[in-house]
């Protein structure tokens, strides 16, 4: 079983027998961590604590994260595969806060109330 941690919640899910990123893991339920670059490798913003069953660490994240980093578990969840049925993915907080964001990239502390509205926009006042 795949345990994803963020925050009190903890949600469990079987591992479908292949190699799969651990941010689609994330994705699939329902965390959404920044991928400034789109899942690059290049800005090390997509940090996650990660144990088990997982790929050996890439190149990109040999150069994103600190030796000590690499150490504790911290890998780059869009580069990081889980690999067998047995692994946990933790995702950091920052300021006691989880920091998830929407897949389109917007961020969004855990704790607040979310809520979509539609807003009508008038015409442009200037052409672009
Ligand atoms: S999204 Fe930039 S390193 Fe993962």
């Amino acid at each position: 079983m795949i345990r994803i941690r963020s925050g009190d919640t903890v949600t469990e899910l079987a591992w479908t027998g292949e190699n799969i990123p651990a941010a689609r893991l994330l994705a699939q339920a329902g965390l959404y961590p920044d991928y400034p670059c789109g899942g690059q490798g290049r800005c090390g913003k997509c940090r996650v604590l990660a144990h088990g069953d997982l790929s050996p660490a890439a190149p990109e994240e040999l150069a994103q994260l600190p030796p000590r980093e690499l150490a504790r578990g911290m890998r780059l969840a869009c580069l990081a595969r889980i690999c067998g049925p047995d692994a946990e993915l933790t995702l950091p907080r920052e300021d006691g806060l989880l920091v998830v964001g929407s897949p389109k990239g917007s961020i969004w502390k855990h704790d607040i109330t979310l809520e979509t509205r539609m807003l009508p926009l008038g015409e442009p006042t200037r052409p672009y």
